[in-house]
């Protein structure tokens, strides 16, 4: 398959799953009545990444986002963009599906905050977006999107004023590595490279049973790659922290487990005594990246 045919298939599911997502009782993930109603579907670890970049308290993580320009970057259907921009934050959501920013504006219309849409790929951002932004938010499921990470990240730095900060929160490239671990353990994506796996399948990952069919090709990039791409574009790295823990099923495919404190972690194998479970291994990461 040639990378447009990798592409088309891309845009294509992400079409139908932003048309899908949070309108099936089957939707695990995208709770928008919750939001509707003053919630958040923001996972701690976002909510830590927002805290740590603005200096908020982190029991209010959103507390000082009063003001801030907010590039809420593969925003698919813009929850966490409505929920900042009624923390006060001016944002904009892009994304290339107009379907997705089609549902943003309509649950921020629903929330009752104005929000704006830019239609278009995240490797290349418009120059109007340029030097304007406080914050670029990019959170879980966006990365592996993405064949040339390298130049992504020149477009944040480009999108971003200086003192401006990249909030990345994604899951690990461990993780993506792991496609089964029962009956056995399958890893079938390397650790990075932007080595490309294909997969073709139904439903979605918040949504299972969704009436999507799809042929989708994600990136591997190691998190050497992720921080020197960072660093190559023009941002000072300010933190990095991998997380051994989730508040929720990214997958949806139960390769993480819940423990006893309710969160869910990937481990495989046994630890040193016999009977007793692997030690977590990592699951998710956050960079946050400032344009110097
Ligand atoms: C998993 S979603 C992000 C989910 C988001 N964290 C959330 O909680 O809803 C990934 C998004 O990236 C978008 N996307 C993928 N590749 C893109 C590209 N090259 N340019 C712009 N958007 C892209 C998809 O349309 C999709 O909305």
């Amino acid at each position: 398959m040639t990378t447009s045919a990798h592409e088309a298939g891309n845009r294509a599911f992400w079409e139908q799953a932003a048309a899908t997502h949070g309108t099936h009782a089957g939707d695990r993930y995208y709770d928008l009545a919750k939001v509707v109603a003053g919630g958040t579907l923001m996972t701690l670890h976002e909510e830590g990444a927002l805290a740590a970049a603005t200096g908020a308290p982190a029991d209010d993580p959103l507390s000082r986002l009063g003001g801030l320009s907010v590039l809420h970057l593969q925003s698919h259907i813009g929850v966490d963009g409505v929920v900042m921009a009624r923390a006060g934050a001016r944002v904009t959501c892009a994304d290339w599906s107009p379907t997705a920013l089609r549902r943003a504006q309509e649950l921020a219309a629903q929330v009752g905050v104005r929000i704006e849409t830019v239609e278009c790929d995240a490797r290349d951002l418009p120059a109007a977006l340029h030097g304007r932004f406080d914050l670029v938010y990019v959170t879980i499921g966006a990365i592996c999107w993405i064949d040339d990470l390298d130049r992504w990240m020149r477009q944040v730095a480009a999108v971003l004023r200086p003192g401006g900060v990249l909030v990345l929160v994604e899951l690990h490239p461990l993780l993506q590595m792991l496609e089964a671990r029962v009956p056995e353990i399958v890893m079938d994506l390397p650790y990075g490279g932007g080595a490309a796996g294909t997969w073709e399948g139904s439903g979605t990952y918040a949504d299972p049973d969704a009436p999507v069919q799809s042929s989708t090709t994600c990136y591997a990039h190691s998190l050497g790659e992720i921080v020197t791409g960072a660093v190559s574009a023009g941002m000072r790295v300010d933190r990095l922290v991998e997380h051994d823990a989730l508040d929720f099923d990214p997958r949806g495919d139960d390769l993480v487990t819940r423990d006893e404190d309710g969160r869910l972690r990937l481990r495989l194998g046994r630890g040193r005594e016999e009977g007793s479970r692997g030690e977590p291994l990592p699951v998710a990461f956050t960079l946050l990246a400032t344009r110097a």
